[in-house]
């Protein structure tokens, strides 16, 4: 039955996230393209991806350096409908990224609202997002930009307010003053703007600054003059950009205890929230346990009840009901029966499939063998390239490992 006219929600605005990426991302000192380094499970680049389709953007325009095979490949893959892309030749500062990044999509109305991300912060919120969508859509000006307060702020480009409290502008730390310097709040580099204010005020942007660049921050002194800007107070917590490796850690830290308290909330025991390991895509049931030091890698599915003991490492693993991992158990693209036990130190390698009722102990390593409902493998055992019937017991010392020397053949 639909919803009567009047109490359904407002539509929601339609809007355009533009995703800068391609800075250099020096401070890393790494091979590796900056946004492509990984965490809480998820390449740096995808989070702010995610937030943006889930906070209801109908498109992200992605800029990147010329090349940038990784980048595109990464992006591609997992945003395939979502995502295009848009190249900087040269990366001449935010303000030339954003730029190049409208040249991508000439035909957006001027009314349209582009939320411009940094993909070096992936710790933004799709409800915070929505949030700066729905202060951006109601605001007079063309500008709306999240602010945060940090006890130390260097770093970032601090906010300058005028004697009313309105933003006037933004300015680097680079560029500061000393007064400047001991402003506190900063620029978490979250905005929403009309396309058509921001197509002009970019063309008007002058490389006048300590780097040299075309600084996308110039912009908001700009709006202040064309109609005002509006903020938002927005969390740091979410905010922090990763430019070195601490700060990819800390953001680590973050992403893997957001995943872990989800879980609690979703009816997980999560032994200790900051000592579990969840891929985002890996889906628990309700009442399984999850001890310290356990990882959960790709795309695991855990059934409800199971339970996965001290230091489990399991990666593309599918786990039946109640199932019981015991400690130290290595696990990759396999199969775990309902009410199984496995564990401790066991080692199951791609496609071993173990029945319902199975038991596999200590020191047993398998590979793409199946086992029937109820067999053990209790000690020290090879079984490799098998298939086991139900109830089977195999004994100590047992190696499954038919070659010879050209095939494998099935045990
Ligand atoms: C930027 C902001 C600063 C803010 C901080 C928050 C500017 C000028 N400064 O500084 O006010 O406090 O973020 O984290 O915007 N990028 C390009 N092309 C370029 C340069 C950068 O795509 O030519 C991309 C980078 O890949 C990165 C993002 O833009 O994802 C931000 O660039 P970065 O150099 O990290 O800016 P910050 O110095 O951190
Ligand atoms: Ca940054």
């Amino acid at each position: 039955m639909s919803e009567p006219k009047d109490r359904q929600a407002p539509p929601s605005p339609r809007w355009i996230a533009l995703v800068l990426a391609a800075g250099e991302g020096r401070r890393m000192h790494s091979e590796t393209p900056k946004v492509l380094h990984e965490a809480g499970g998820r390449p740096l680049l995808h989070w702010p991806l995610h937030a943006a389709r889930e906070a209801g953007a109908e498109q992200a325009v992605v800029v990147v350096a010329p090349g940038a095979e990784q980048v595109r490949a990464s992006v591609g893959d997992t945003f395939a409908d979502f995502a295009r892309f848009a190249e900087q030749p040269v990366p001449r500062g935010t303000g030339d990224a954003v730029r190049c990044g409208l040249a991508a999509i000439p035909e957006t109305p001027p009314g349209t609202l582009l939320v411009v991300l940094y993909g070096d912060c992936p710790l933004v919120r799709p409800e915070t997002l929505a949030r700066l969508v729905r202060a951006a859509t109601n605001a007079d000006g063309p500008a709306t930009l999240v602010t945060g307060e940090l006890s130390d702020p260097s770093g970032y480009g601090r906010i300058l307010r005028d004697e009313h409290g309105r933003v006037v502008a933004i300015r680097e730390h680079r560029d500061c003053s000393e007064q400047e310097r001991a402003i506190r709040e900063v620029n978490p580099g979250l905005y929403a703007f009309r396309a058509g204010f921001l197509r002009e005020a970019l063309a008007d942007l002058r490389p006048d600054n300590a780097q040299g660049e075309l600084y996308l921050t110039d912009v908001v002194a700009l709006a202040a003059e064309r109609g005002g800007v509006a903020d938002l107070p927005g969390e740091m917590a979410e905010l922090r950009g990763v430019n070195d490796r601490v700060q990819l850690a800390e953001a680590e830290r973050v992403l893997r205890r957001r995943t872990a308290e989800r879980l609690a909330r979703s009816g997980v025991t999560v032994r200790d929230l900051d000592a579990v390991v969840v891929d985002p895509e890996c889906e628990v049931a309700p009442d399984v346990v999850l001890e310290r030091g356990v990882h959960l890698r790709g795309r695991c599915r855990i059934g409800r009840g199971a339970r996965i003991d001290v230091g489990c490492v399991l990666t593309d693993v599918e786990v039946a009901p109640g199932a019981r991992l015991l400690p130290y158990t290595v696990a990759s693209a396999s199969r775990i029966g309902e009410h199984a036990q496995v564990g401790p130190f066991s080692h199951l390698r791609p496609a071993s499939d173990i029945g319902p009722e199975c038991r596999v102990g200590n020191f047993v390593e398998t590979k793409k063998t199946r086992m029937g409902q109820g067999s053990k493998a209790n000690h020290l055992a090879y079984l490799g390239d098998g298939d086991i019937g139900r109830g089977v017991n195999v004994g100590a010392g047992t190696i499954f490992c038919n070659y010879d020397g050209f095939q494998k053949h099935t045990t």
